[in-house]
Order: structure tokens, then sequence, then C-alpha cells
């Protein structure tokens, strides 16, 4: 790895005002997934919060790590507060810089990164794209050799989810080697029954298992950066508070979290993630609808898009929206995923989602030699999918799992390109 260098991500908001020559604020940003119904923050409290640069925040951050015991319903022994999740990977990941560690791909690339940086060569286990949405079960085989393995679960970019108990079963298979699991929950709370999924409550089970949060996405605070670490292994948790540099909270956060780290404010919050929940499906539908476009199953608050017309090419599309002031995420730099086929798009409000469509609907259509590609629309959740669009991409240096089985094609318009009947498929709420 080039040590100088970040991973690539969304919301890089100043890199396209330059490029797009517009003014940054003047942006929609679909390119980073922040929830845009979380609460605004009153011109009172900012005012009241003003003196809180010109102090020290608390050096171990007890006072935010005693509000996200009594939110997140943990003991505080078990919880270590970081700067975002972010923070709370990194530190890990130094537990781990001995370790066979395989990370599941595609993913969010600071996983590669975080251990690339604790002198760790992890493995990039790329899924084949037929295996993005199917259980852990499917490709659990894979992992027998190695010691760490690190997973986004809701997984970004694709938005598949393993329930609970998918996980369950792969945390109490009988390894060959025993396992340590880091699985990165920052998007949990945009999953319907987050509270029956998440990995928090049953943490006692399994002492080797440590798991990611963030508070950025749901409460739309990147800027504030704030996330926690949550393992039963004390140990683990004691190295990694040992390495974290003190006032990793700031000062700012913590008037935040006096205002908005309540269990009331909290479920305020969750309760307004079920109307998400309703736009993006209405979302999903209206993208669905532009030929040439495949919208794949997200629990989480974005969208993944498949260009399934060849004429059709990701950073072109990016371009096009730039200069019209909407900012996508073209996700060329993910491992595993194919180059120029895929864009992922935040949920943002009706309107905005609206305006997206139609900017992006123009797009495409745009060319009338664009073959009119039936366009498909696939249930929410990790349902069974996945389009035949690219039979002939090949998954990256994989064992054969799953190839023998051939996914179904969702279809609601008709008959596959390739003519085949009206397939079934199974969604599987979530
Ligand atoms: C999957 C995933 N995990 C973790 C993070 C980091 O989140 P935070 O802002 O809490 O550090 C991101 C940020 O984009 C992410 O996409």
């Amino acid at each position: 790895m080039n040590q100088a260098t970040q991973a690539f991500h969304g919301g890089r908001l100043s890199e396209a005002a330059r490029e797009f020559n517009l003014p940054r604020e003047s942006f929609l940003d679909f390119s980073s997934n922040l929830n845009v119904f979380s609460p605004s923050i009153r011109a009172a409290d900012w005012e009241q919060w003003r003196s809180a640069i010109s102090r020290y925040p608390e050096a171990d951050a007890a006072g935010i790590r005693d509000r996200l015991a009594t939110v997140y319903r943990l003991p505080a022994h078990r919880i270590l507060p970081t700067a975002g999740s972010i923070d709370a990977l990194y530190l890990a990941a130094r537990l781990f810089s001995k370790s066979k560690a395989a990370i599941i791909e595609p993913a969010f690339a600071d996983y590669t990164r975080a251990f690339e940086s604790a002198g760790c060569q992890p493995v990039r286990l790329a899924l084949p794209r037929e295996s993005w949405y199917a259980p852990a079960s499917e490709w659990a085989p894979l992992l027998d050799p190695f010691d760490v393995v690190v997973l986004g679960n809701p997984n970004n970019p694709t938005g598949a989810f393993q329930p609970r108990e998918q996980m369950a079963q792969l945390f109490n298979h009988s390894w060959a080697r025993p396992k340590t699991w880091l699985v990165d929950e920052a998007f949990i709370e945009f999953v319907a029954a987050q509270e029956d999924e998440t990995l928090l409550p049953v943490l006692q089970q399994y002492p080797s298992l440590i798991v990611f949060r963030s508070l950025t996405k749901s409460w739309c605070i990147p800027g504030l950066r704030l996330g926690f670490l949550a393992t039963e292994n004390s140990a683990w948790l004691g190295a990694c508070r040992a390495m974290q540099p003190p006032w990793s909270v700031n000062a700012l956060t913590e008037e935040w979290a006096a205002t908005f780290l309540t269990p009331v404010r909290h479920n305020q919050l969750l309760s307004g993630l079920a109307e998400l929940r309703e736009i993006k499906k209405r979302f999903h539908r209206a993208l669905a609808e532009i030929p040439g476009l495949c919208v794949h199953p997200s629990v989480a608050n974005f969208l993944l898009v498949e260009l399934i017309n060849p004429s059709l090419d990701a950073s072109q599309i990016y371009r096009e929206l730039g200069l019209r002031g909407y900012l996508i995420r073209v996700c060329d730099s993910f491992h595993a995923m194919p180059k120029s086929r895929f864009i992922r798009l935040a949920v943002r409000t009706e309107d905005e989602n609206t305006q997206l469509t139609n900017a992006l609907s123009k797009l495409a259509r745009r060319d009338s030699s664009i073959a009119r590609i039936p366009s498909e629309i696939v249930p929410e959740a990790h349902a069974e999918i996945v389009p035949e669009a690219h039979p002939e991409i090949v998954p990256e240096g994989l064992p054969e799992i799953s190839r023998g089985r051939k996914p179904p094609v969702p279809s609601k318009t008709g008959p596959s390109p390739g003519g085949a009947a009206e397939p079934t498929f199974r969604p599987i709420s979530a």
C-alpha cells in the first residue's frame, strides 16, 4: 500500500466543486450515505456549544461511554468510544497484525487499509457476484484458512445483510482454526428490526467478536466523528484503549451527545428511519423503471445500481450528473466490482430522489440507439437475486463456490434479455 494515500470515499464535495466549477454547497450529495432526516441542531444549541472548542474534552471519553452504554443497553466496560467507527477499526486491526486476516469483498476499502497500516497483509476474499446477497453459510467454506475475518453487515456497497441468525451460524460453525470476527455495523440502524439483528446484545456469547458501530450515518454527523468499539473480550478492549490517543472524542461531540445521545432521542431517530425505508422503496422502483439500470436490494440507506446497458458508463454518468449538481458514487474503486458498471446512490428526500431519477433517466434515454433492456425490480433486502446481465464476469481468484447455482433473474417487466421465463425469487424480510 502507498502509505500516503487515503482510500477513495464518497462525499468528496471539495473535489467536486473544483472539478465541476460549482460551489460546494450547491451539490446534492448522493455519494455519501447520510440520513437526511436526522434531527436538525437548533441555533440555541450551537450557541451553547460554542465554548466547547476552547476546552479539552475528557481524555478517555468516559462520559460519552456511559451515555453510549445507556442508549445501546450495554455494560460500560464493553464499550470503547472512538472518533467515528473508523478509529475503532484502525485500533482493532493493530491487535491482529500478525494474524491471517480475511476481508469479505466487495467492501468498505478501509478494512484493508486498516490492516495494511497495522503491518498485516489481509487476504481480500472477493465473493463471486452471485454470492453477494447469499446467506453467509454459502461462502463460509472460504474462511477456513483464516484467523481473523472482517465483514460489513450491512455491507457497503452492496447493501446486503446477514441476519443475526446467519451470523450465529457462522460463529458456531466447527472451524478447523478458531476465528476472531470483526463486524462493522456502521449501517445497521437503517435495518428494520435492527434491535433484533445487531450483535451487540449477544456479545457475551461470542468473546472472539468485535463490533464496530458508527453514529455518523444515522445521525448525520460525519464532521463530529463518533463511533464505538464493543466486545466482551476485556483484554482486546483494554489493548485498544491503551493504544488510543487521549481526547480522541472531541468536546463539541460531548456537547452534542449531552443533547442527542439519550434513549428518547435515539428511539425517535429509529422511528424516523421507517419513513426513510418507504422512501427508499419508491426510489428503488423509480430507478428500476429506467432502461438499462438494475437496482440491487439494499437494507441500508443507499442503493447499488448496476448499469446493465453496455452503452452506459459509470464515470461518464458521474460527470454528466456532476455538471448538473448531483454527486454520485462510482464504484470502480471497490475491490471485486467490475469497472464502470456500478454506481451507489444514497437515499435522500423524496423530492431530491425524484430530481436525480429524472436526470438519470434523461441521460439513460438520451441516446435513442440504446437498446431497451428490461429494467429489473428486485425485492427489498437480501433476496436471492443477481441478474444475469453479465454472465461473463468471473469472480476474482476464488475457489468455486456457488457456481453450480444459477441465480434467478428477477424481473417484473417481462422476459429477461435471454428470453428466460419469469423467474421466482425469495424475499427475506429485513
Ligand atoms: C461501511 C463503513 N464503515 C465505517 C465507516 C466509517 O464511519 P465513521 O464516520 O463512523 O468513521 C464508513 C464510512 O463511510 C463505512 O461506509
